[in-house]
C-alpha cells in the first residue's frame, strides 16, 4: 500500500575520497538533490559489513545507496570490490528477506561527479518513492529486530577465573 504522502528516507554511505568529495562539490556548485536522502562518510566503501546494510532497513530506510571510487580508482585498492560483492549478495538476500532489491545500489563516483552523484541519489529516491515504505517498518512498526549482528550463545558468560599454578 502506498501513501500519498510518503516520502523517502534513503541512506547514502559514501566513501570519504570520491562520493563524500562528489557530494561535497555538489554543494559548492550549488547542484540540488532530494533532501530525503541522509549521507553518511565512510572511510571506504569495503568498510560496510553486510550487517551494516541489514541495520539499516530495519532502522526505517526505505532505500540504500552505496557510493564509492570508481573501479581501479579505490584508494584502499579494492574496496569497493568487495563492496561490489557484498552489495550483490546484500540484494539477493535482500529478496529472500521479502524486500525489493531495487532498494540497495551501488554506484561508482569520482570526486569530480558531482552532478552524476546527484542524478543518482535522485534517480534512488524516485525508485523507492514508486516501490512504497519499507515493509519492515511500514505503519511505523519497527522490526523487533534490535541487533543484526550474529553473537554467539556465550557472548555475555562471565569469564573463568584463571588459576595460578606456581
Ligand atoms: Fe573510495 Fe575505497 S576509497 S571506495
Amino acid at each position: 500500500m502506498k501513501s500519498a504522502a510518503f516520502e523517502p528516507r534513503v541512506l547514502a554511505f559514501c566513501c570519504h575520497y570520491c562520493a563524500y568529495a562528489a557530494a561535497d562539490l555538489a554543494g559548492t556548485m550549488r547542484i540540488q538533490y532530494p533532501p530525503n536522502v541522509r549521507i553518511i562518510r565512510t572511510p571506504c566503501t569495503g568498510r560496510l559489513e553486510t550487517e551494516f546494510l541489514i541495520k539499516a532497513f530495519e532502522t526505517g530506510a526505505d532505500g540504500v545507496l552505496v557510493a564509492g571510487c570508481l573501479e581501479g580508482g579505490c584508494h584502499y585498492t579494492s574496496g569497493n570490490l568487495y563492496a561490489k560483492r557484498r552489495v550483490q549478495y546484500m540484494r539477493d538476500m535482500l529478496e529472500e528477506m521479502g524486500l525489493e532489491k531495487e532498494r540497495l545500489r551501488m554506484v561508482n563516483i569520482s570526486a569530480a561527479m558531482a552532478r552524476p552523484l546527484s542524478d543518482a541519489i535522485t534517480d534512488m529516491i524516485e525508485t523507492v518513492r514508486k516501490l512504497g515504505p519499507n515493509p519492515v517498518t511500514r505503519n511505523g512498526h519497527k522490526s523487533k529486530t534490535t541487533n543484526s549482528r550474529v553473537e554467539p550463545s556465550n557472548a555475555n558468560a562471565p569469564l573463568k577465573k584463571v588459576e595460578k599454578t606456581s
